[in-house]
Parts: C-alpha cells; structure tokens; sequence
C-alpha cells in the first residue's frame, strides 16, 4: 500500500517538472541565456529550477548568478562496484550529501550480478534511457570504468567525464558497431567535428568486458583500452588562435555512465545517422528483457593532487569565482555542499517545505511546488551532442514521464529471468521484467497530468 503512495507522489513530482518544462519547451537557458531569480539554476540539459536543478551539473556561467549553483563535493577517490546499488541514490532524493550516495540515478538502472544494468526501455521511467553521475566532482584524476556496452541501432552507451561549465571527455559507444569506442572531448561544448577519434577494441564491446580508462591531468589527456594508451591529447595542442585560450577540459566533472536513445525520432539527423539509426523497439534485447542494457561492473577513481596555483581555502567543495568558466576561476572551499530540501538554491541552501507533519519526506511535499524542482533527462543525451552532421535542429526532446524518478533498485518483485550471452551460459540471476510495472506507473503519470490539465 505504502509503495502505491510512494509511486503515485513520485508520478506526481514528475508531472510537476513535466508541466514547468514543457512550458519552458526547448531549451530555458545556456550558451548566455540566464535562468530568472525565481528559478535560478540551469540544469545540464538548460532548463531553469531550484533544487536538483542547482546540484550535480548546474551551470554557473548560465545561472541567475554564479553562486546560484550549490558548491560541488571534491575529489573523492574509491573503487565502485555494483554488486549491490546502495551507493545509487535517485535525482529525486539526493540533496548534495556525497557522503550518503556515490552515484545520483536518473531512469532505471538495475542490478543484475554484480553489475549495475543502465536500461533504456520503449516506454516508462527509462524511455529516455538511465544515467549514473558520480556525487563528487574529479579535478584531474585517472577514471577507469569495467563494462560491457549495450548493441543495436540509435542505442549509446557513454562513459563520460562532464563538468558543469560542460568541458566533457568521452567514451562513447554506437550500438551498430561493437568493434569501437568513440573518443572525444569538448571545451565549454563548443562542437568541434575534429575532435573525435576512433578507437579500435580487440573484441566486442557488448559481449566481452573492457576496462576503459581516462586519465586526466593539466597538461595531458589519455584514452586507454584493457591497459593500452590508444590516444593522447597534450593540453598544448589544443590552443585556439581565435581565442588564445588553451581549449582544452579543465574544469572539474562529474563521471557520468549512460545509455541514450541517440537513434530517437525527434532527435536531430545528424545524431541519428551517427548513431546508426532509429532505435528498434522489436529488437531481440529489447523482446527478451523489456530493454535494452549496459553492464557496468566497477568504477575507480583516483584523485590526482590539486592543481599548481589553484585558490584554495578549504578542502569541501568546488566553486567558480568567475564567468570565464577557465581553470583559474575554480576555488576550492569549506563551503557547504548540502540542500535542506529540493526548494532550496546555492543563495538559499536551507530553503524547506511548510512542515505539515513530522511524516513529510523531502520529496512527498514537492508536489506542491509550482517551480521545477527536477531535471529530467532528454533525448539529447548525456552530453554536449555536438556529433558531426549534426542538423544544429532543435533536438530537445521534451520529457513524457520518467521525470528523474526513483531508481536504486527499489521496483517491483519480478519474474522473468535475465541472461546474458551464449545459450550455454547459465544466468544465476533473474531480473524484474520492466513491463508490468512500468506501464502502470506510466497510466498513473498519464492521468495524473490528465489531472493537473482539467
Ligand atoms: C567512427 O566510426 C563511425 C562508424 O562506426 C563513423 O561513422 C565515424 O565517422 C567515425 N569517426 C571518426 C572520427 O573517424
Ligand atoms: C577556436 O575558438 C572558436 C570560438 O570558440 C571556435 O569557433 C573555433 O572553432 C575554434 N578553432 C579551432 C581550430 O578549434
Ligand atoms: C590553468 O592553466 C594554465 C595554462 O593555461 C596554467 O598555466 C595554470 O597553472 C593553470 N592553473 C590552474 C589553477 O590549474
Ligand atoms: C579565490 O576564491 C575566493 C572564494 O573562496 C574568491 O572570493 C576569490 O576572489 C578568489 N581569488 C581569485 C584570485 O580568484
């Protein structure tokens, strides 16, 4: 019963931050397009709100101010591993303790083995596909990721560093070709179409496990595969004589691992093409579990010191003292990097919902907020989406329902079995089949917003 409640409050926070960005329709803020003060933070995917919206991947530069944005957790290195999904806290319950989760969720992900699966189902919580980003922030460091990609037409799986001024270092994955990793990076998401390199795996990316390795320090960037430097980038190659700014990522990120709908109808056709098409939703994953999935088995990060002449007066948090969105406007401080509740904002970080009763969680109140306190995922992916051939359209798709709801393997009991690989490999492990459930807590959305629109 109580978990009847618990979907129907979570359907109707979705709803809420459904309506305030549907209303907003593409994108509210970014590229110097500030967010107002009644909704301060723009969100990694450029739409302005309070709570959620001002933590993980807020955008300073195009924020109401550049304080808007609560203060990142630092570095904290550690070695992930999945066999159970409590460090995975949902977007819809986090408030910037890194202390309490490893991983902020938006979409499904699921836990198979010990393995996290990001899935990417047709409909329901995990139709635009499952993101884990990392709560803390890594200011250089060596990041190495063993996982299996997912497989097919218009399915990306990425492992990515991305900060919140949106310097981003990729590994990407295109379900049509299993031979290769994408390596990529961005300056501030300018798209540059030469910055891309293919990387050759000696087997299959779905069937076989790699680990995948970024090492990141000031002046140098590498890209390795099972323990082999494929590419090299050196902070002096990338200055721009337009600029004269080194374009090279500087700027502390978070680790974001996904699985995206690239191949989505309403995405541009460049990022369509590239993906190797539209997604098929008859595809042999996709019939036999519900979705389609990545494995993730373990995530290590390895802080590297702070920076020559970084400003820093504390060890807590990463801030910007500055709109360059450079290495020299980060300071590193005592600050607090904590939310009272999901209404609050970096100038206003005790904000709290009217106490009703002592019952009220953080999230059940939300409800009531008429400004969006949760940024959902789009079909945009998890990154800056600059793809060669990209049409430059507006390739925004707006979200239909799984608004950042609840993740960490709190659904349903299942039936239905998962197997991975060959017929002869014995599976130990079932997993819930998506549909039942996910349907329902889609019809529950539906009339909700039905609802909210009479
Ligand atoms: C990488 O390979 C894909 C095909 O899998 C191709 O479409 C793309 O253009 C290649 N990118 C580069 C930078 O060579
Ligand atoms: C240099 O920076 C400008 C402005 O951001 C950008 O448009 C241009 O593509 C960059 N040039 C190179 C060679 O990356
Ligand atoms: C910022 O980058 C410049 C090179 O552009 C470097 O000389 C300087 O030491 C860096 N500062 C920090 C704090 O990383
Ligand atoms: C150093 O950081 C502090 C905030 O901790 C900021 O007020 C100050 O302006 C920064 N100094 C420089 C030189 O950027």
């Amino acid at each position: 019963m109580s978990r009847i409640l618990a979907v129907a409050t979570l359907a109707l926070l979705s709803a809420s931050s459904v309506l305030a960005q549907q209303a907003g329709k593409s994108s509210e803020c970014g590229e110097g397009k500030s967010c107002p003060s009644s909704k301060p933070c723009c969100s990694q995917y450029g739409q302005c709100g309070v709570g959620a919206f001002c933590l993980g991947g807020c955008d300073p530069l195009n924020s109401f101010s550049l304080n808007s944005c609560v203060p990142a957790p630092v570095c904290n290195s550690g070695d992930y591993k999945f066999d159970n999904l409590d460090g995975i806290q949902s977007n819809t319950e986090y408030l910037g303790d890194a202390s309490k989760a490893n991983w902020v969720s938006s979409g499904q992900p699921e836990q198979f083995e010990d393995n996290v699966l990001l899935t990417l189902s047709e409909t329901g919580k995990s139709s635009f596909g499952t993101l884990l980003a990392s709560t803390s922030y890594v200011w250089y460091g060596k990041i190495s990721a063993r996982m299996k990609s997912s497989r097919g037409k218009g399915v990306v799986t990425a492992f990515i560093l991305m900060s919140d001024v949106k310097d981003e270092i990729d590994f990407e994955f295109v379900g049509t070709d299993l031979q290769t990793a994408q390596s990529n990076f961005y300056f501030q998401g300018i798209p540059d179409y030469d910055n891309g390199k293919n990387l050759t795996v000696k087997s299959s990316t779905f069937d076989d496990y790699h680990t995948y390795v970024i090492d990141w320090t000031p002046t140098q960037l590498t890209w390795s595969v099972d323990n082999t430097v494929l590419r090299t980038l050196k902070r002096s190659e990338t200055w721009n004589t337009t600029t004269n700014q080194y374009h090279y990522p500087q700027t502390p990120a978070r680790v974001q691992l996904s699985l995206w709908p690239a191949g989505n109808p309403k995405n541009g056709q460049g990022t369509i093409a590239w993906a190797g098409g539209l997604v098929d939703w008859n595809a042999p994953d996709v019939a036999k579990f519900g979705y389609y999935y990545s494995m993730i088995s373990d995530i290590n990060v390895d802080c590297y010191p702070t920076p020559d002449g970084a400003n820093k007066t504390g060890d807590k948090a990463y801030i910007y003292t500055a709109k360059s969105g450079m290495n020299n406007s980060v300071a590193i401080t005592d600050d607090d990097t904590v939310l009272k509740s999901l209404l609050g904002t970096g100038t206003n970080m005790d904000a709290d919902y009217p106490k009703a009763k002592e019952s009220d969680t953080a999230e059940s109140p939300a409800a009531t907020s008429d400004v969006a306190t949760v940024p959902g995922l789009t079909g945009a992916g998890p990154g800056t989406n600059g793809h060669p051939g990209n049409d430059g359209s507006d390739n925004t798709v707006s979200e239909t329902g799984n608004s950042g709801t609840s993740g960490s393997g709190s659904t349903s009991p299942g039936v239905g079995g998962f197997s991975q690989g060959t017929e002869t490999q014995k599976s130990e492990g079932s997993l819930p089949k998506e549909r039942g459930l996910q349907s329902s807590m889609f019809a529950a959305l539906v009339a909700v917003m039905g609802l909210l629109v009479l």
